[in-house]
């Protein structure tokens, strides 16, 4: 079975929970997009982790991870996670894979990362690394195994850079592809047999459907393809291998960065489910705007995605709230898609049902029977507004903080 994790928002969903979640009996699970700007958390036993590189999977002691071509690899920021994960007990032994053909992250592109801040990017290097790709002068992972091959690459791309010195890129980058070495892989290879002799295998995407550079709120996205069909370009899998999308969903909406959110929060309940869902951003701290479940535009997720399945994330968090909306639709105003043109967004109204809050803490429930009647109302509201079935609510941090349906 190949499921792929795909988040139907603005990122920061919870896949990382999602993985753990669903993880727990997969044999592989595999990176296809984004780089370290993703933060992916799991509390286990207590203590927080941060995934931005490493695939959440790692936390399962017999779980292969792969990190596809089809992420923008920053080699130090790997090298430092995987040192950190070690430190807490995480066993790498032979069971990390990373494909010879993902692109570097280069000290240049994180300098040139969205300087004027026109996107309020992550500043991970992210969208400057797949801009060289796209341009077919990017350096790969493979080359740092060819010492001179990466020298002649690196000297050609340093000449835009003169305030980078050659030898001492080359000797920091070196030492790490020594350090890397025993990871690479064709990872494509290795996958197609994995799911050829019947694995369990969970394709996990990074950031969000609505960062998706070409679905997504653009320019205002991310530079890769959060969208499930992206797992097969990215990892190198015929489209035909993958026999299901499951879609993670918070129950309200964040953002982190610039673009539009039309259900945003008025200032005091904003700050009300900040506080509450800790909503700063796993790799920058930066605090989360915050707004009224879109069912509007996960909706669009769904259908682009063909989710049947999803998981409800942080219902714990609305638990304070009197009353909770969700935006059914936009009023429009001729506009093709509201997706097109994001400037214009201020203009569209969005369409909002009201719901009665439950004022209960629900996160000690275990039993979906349990709830409070006003929380399954709205959970039941979801599926029936956007037409899928719900495998599991999260109501707090925690692993066991779940209810499975
Ligand atoms: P990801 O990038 O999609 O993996 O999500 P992040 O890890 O960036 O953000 C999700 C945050 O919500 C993390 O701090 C999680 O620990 C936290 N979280 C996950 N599920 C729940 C939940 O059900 N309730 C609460 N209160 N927090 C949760
Ligand atoms: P996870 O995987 C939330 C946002 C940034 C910025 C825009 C472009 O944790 O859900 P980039 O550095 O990618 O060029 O920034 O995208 N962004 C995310 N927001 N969660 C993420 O990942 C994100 N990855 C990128 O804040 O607005
Ligand atoms: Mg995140």
């Amino acid at each position: 079975m190949v499921r792929v994790i795909v988040g139907t928002q603005w990122g920061d969903e919870a896949k990382g929970r999602a993985i753990q979640l669903l993880g727990k009996n997969a044999d592989v699970v595999a990176r296809y997009n984004g780089g370290a700007n993703a933060g992916h958390t799991i509390y286990l036993q207590g203590e927080k982790l941060i995934f931005h590189l490493v695939p959440s999977g790692i936390i399962y002691p017999y779980t292969i991870c792969i990190i596809g071509n089809g992420v923008a690899l920053d080699p130090e920021q790997l090298i430092s996670e995987i040192n950190t994960l070690k430190s807490k007990g995480i066993e790498f032994g032979k069971r990390l894979f990373l494909s010879d053909k993902a692109h570097l992250v280069m000290p240049y592109h994180k300098i040139t990362d969205d300087k004027d801040n026109i996107i309020e990017t992550t500043k991970r290097g992210i969208g400057p690394c797949y801009e060289d790709k796209y341009a077919r002068r990017g350096i790969r992972v493979a080359d740092l195994l060819y010492p001179k091959i990466f020298k002649e690459k690196l000297s050609l791309n340093l000449k835009k850079y003169p305030s980078l010195n050659l030898n001492e890129v080359y000797e920091k980058y070196i030492g790490f592809g020594k350090f890397l070495a025993p990871f690479v892989a064709d990872t494509s290879r290795l996958l197609n047999q994995f799911i050829d002799d019947g694995k369990e295998v969970l394709l996990e995407g990074a950031h969000g459907f609505l960062l998706d550079i070409d679905h997504g709120t653009y320019p205002f996205v991310t530079s890769s393809n959060p969208q499930a069909g992206s797992a097969c370009t990215g990892l190198g899998i015929g489209p035909t291998k993958i026999d299901e999308v499951i879609g993670v969903m918070k129950s309200y909406t964040s953002r982190v960065g610039k673009g539009p959110l039309p259900t945003r929060l008025s200032p005091e309940l904003e700050e009300k489910v900040r506080e509450k869902g800790e909503e700063y951003g796993a790799t920058t701290g930066r605090p989360r705007r915050c707004g009224w479940l879109d069912a509007y535009l996960v909706g669009k997720a769904i259908k682009s995605n063909d989710i049947k399945k999803i998981i409800i994330t942080k219902l714990d968090v609305l638990s304070s709230l009197s009353e909770i909306k969700i935006c059914k639709e936009y009023k429009y105003q001729n506009v093709p898609s509201i997706f097109s043109i994001p400037e214009l967004i201020s203009k569209f109204e969005p369409v909002y049902e009201t719901l009665p809050g439950w004022r209960t803490e629900i996160s000690h429930i275990t039993k979906y029977s349990n709830l409070p009647k006003e929380t399954k109302n709205y959970v039941e509201r979801i599926s029936e507004l956007l037409n899928v079935k719900i495998i599991a609510i999260c109501v707090g941090p925690e692993k066991e903080n779940t209810i499975y349906l």
